[in-house]
């Protein structure tokens, strides 16, 4: 992939150098500014790395939210994932963050895992196998320690009788136009994709269905879901529902060159299921900011901001700043070497996936407890 092609941006597809300051203008959200980040500040405490290093960079209406908040009216969270593979780390990035919202504000989480979408919108995968994957991403998301009193997970197939009329009601208010030109749908394009951003809306509205309580949603997640969003805004004060709020990051790089980490670059990407045989090997083998010999590096520096290895203690890995600065300048300045960063960050993925491991097995147990449709 050549940094000069052309960006392209949408749920389905990630191509091209991403601009996000572009994004923002294109798809007309909001950024995250410091004035936004200090209010958020008054509540949370400190900042998630995340925000500080602008990984969440945009949204819609997040002062909206924190306007109703500070009057007494609470907000729920969304998220989710569609399951046509398994979860690498690039999935946990806002996970992790969302998660750290819920434990800041107390607050219920809505994760939709739509094994329909994957089964309508993937040639290759059967309804059975998205299904199960539907569960087995589930335990990922499990092992980050959210508690099922205030976690619900949607399985899309599995609960549609709790989502149908709900996506009717959206349904019904968003004409074939509309989503054409949001979506770009094809003459060739399956009509169950056509349909299907209706399902994505529901959890948007879902808590009041099951509460009765009308508090708006806020979702936290990749920036390519926008236009899903921009649907279900739309139509909410229709529905008598707050239009839902967003939080959006930014895409986690794969250690090849360039590009979001994609389960479908296998060794650019590390999965949470990998061995620590197999972490060292991406790792080793990611693409870096450094020189071809040790000689050069020592002598010219590198430049950690094309490094992947930089990306993810910037991402995931480093949850200290100075640190993070350290490293930077010491690499610009040929300090370190590229195989000093690689080991380290061997090394604290490999805790962290171990770990994570362990979590995810125990997940096995529980899983029943976050249904939505649990008892
Ligand atoms: N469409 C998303 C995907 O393909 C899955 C999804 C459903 C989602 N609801 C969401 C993602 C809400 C983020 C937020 O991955």
């Amino acid at each position: 992939m050549s940094d000069e092609e052309d960006m392209v941006v949408t749920p389905w597809e990630v191509r091209g150098k991403v601009d996000y300051n572009k994004l923002i203008r294109q798809f007309g959200t909001q950024p995250l500014t410091d004035e936004l980040m200090k209010r958020l500040q008054k509540h949370v405490g400190e900042l998630h790395p995340q925000l500080r290093r602008k990984l969440f960079f945009s949204h819609r209406d997040l002062d909206v939210i924190l306007d109703l908040y500070e009057k007494g009216t609470r907000f729920v969270l969304y998220t989710g994932r569609g399951p046509s593979g398994p979860v690498h780390i690039g999935h946990l990035v806002p996970w992790i963050f969302t998660k750290y919202l819920q434990d800041k504000f107390k607050t219920r989480l809505y994760f939709q895992m739509t094994d329909d979408e994957k089964f309508v919108v993937e040639q290759n995968l059967k309804l059975d196998e998205t299904a199960k994957l539907a569960y087995d991403n589930s335990l990922d998301l499990i092992a980050l320690g959210f508690k099922p009193e205030n976690t619900y997970i949607i399985f899309d197939v599995k609960d549609i009788s709790l989502l149908y009329d709900i996506a009717l009601e959206v349904a019904k208010r968003v004409t074939y136009s509309t989503a054409k030109a949001v979506f770009g749908f094809q003459d060739h394009t399956n009509i169950g994709w056509i349909f299907w951003p209706a399902i994505q809306a529901v959890p948007c509205f879902i808590h009041t269905k099951l509460t009765g309580e009308i508090v708006p949603s806020l979702i936290p997640a990749a920036i390519d879901q926008d236009p899903y969003w921009r649907i279900a805004r739309d139509i909410a004060p229709k529905l008598g529902y707050y239009k839902p709020a967003q939080i959006h990051c930014r895409f986690v790089p794969g250690l090849g060159r360039g590009g979001k980490m994609s389960a479908s670059e296998p060794e650019t990407c590390i999965f949470t299921t990998d061995t620590p045989e197999m972490i060292k090997k991406k790792v080793w083998n990611a693409f870096t900011g450094g020189k071809p010999t040790v000689k050069e590096q020592k002598e010219l520096g590198g430049n950690p901001n094309i490094c992947t290895i930089y990306q993810y203690f910037l991402y995931l890995f480093e949850e200290n700043d100075e640190e993070l600065v350290r490293l930077s300048r010491e690499c610009k300045s040929g300090d370190i070497v590229c195989g000093d960063c690689k080991a380290v960050l061997t090394e604290r993925i490999t805790k962290f996936i171990l770990e994570h491991q362990k979590r995810r097995e125990k997940a096995r147990d529980i899983v029943g407890e976050y249904s939505i449709s649990r008892n």
